[in-house]
């Protein structure tokens, strides 16, 4: 299994990893297949650029990614955190937050449903602590090496 960051020339490898993601578990991200599937490629390109993002590959095949959204005053959310069902439950997920707490200079953000268990656990052991919960969504917060807690 390797991790590697996409470079700005890989937006057709974000877009088809992306768009399993949002088929394969619709109920766990804010985004909706249909709505991303018809996106022009200027729009995948422009992401790519913009959001530092991560994959793993197993061999020829993408297994899993992440990106984060930088904030503006330092460290940013992490968003899209997705392991394909047949690599789960092998560190994959460990290794994609690890590789944004690594890249972020301040607190590292995220949002999840309440009740999808197997990621509060992940953030959870990786250190990231419950800030606030609000219909059904919770907010985790984990500080890292210049960051000093959640963001005002
Ligand atoms: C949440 C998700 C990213 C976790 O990915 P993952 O690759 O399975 O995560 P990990 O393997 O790092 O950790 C998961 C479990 O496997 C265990 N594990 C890690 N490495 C292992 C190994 N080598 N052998 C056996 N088990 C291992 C971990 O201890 C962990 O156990 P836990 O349930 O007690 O915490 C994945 O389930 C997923 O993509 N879910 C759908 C999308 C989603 O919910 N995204 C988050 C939106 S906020």
């Amino acid at each position: 299994m390797e991790l590697r960051r996409l470079d700005p020339s890989e937006a057709e490898r974000l877009r088809a990893l992306r768009l399993r993601s949002l088929r394969a578990d619709p109920l766990v991200f804010g985004g909706s297949y249909d709505e991303s599937a018809a996106r022009p490629l200027s729009v995948w390109e422009r992401q790519v650029a913009d959001l530092p993002t991560w994959v793993v590959s197993d061999g020829d095949a993408d297994v899993g990614m992440v990106r984060i959204a930088p904030h503006a005053e330092g460290g940013g959310e992490l968003i899209s955190l997705w392991v394909a069902p047949e690599a789960r439950g092998r560190g994959v997920g460990e290794r994609l937050v690890h590789a944004v707490l690594a890249w972020a200079d301040g607190p590292v953000v995220l949002e999840v449903r309440a009740s999808n268990g197997p990621a509060i656990d992940l953030y959870e052991r990786l250190g990231f602590t419950l800030d606030a919960e609000t219909e059904g969504t919770q907010r985790w917060v984990r500080a890292t090496r210049s960051g000093a807690g959640a963001p005002r």
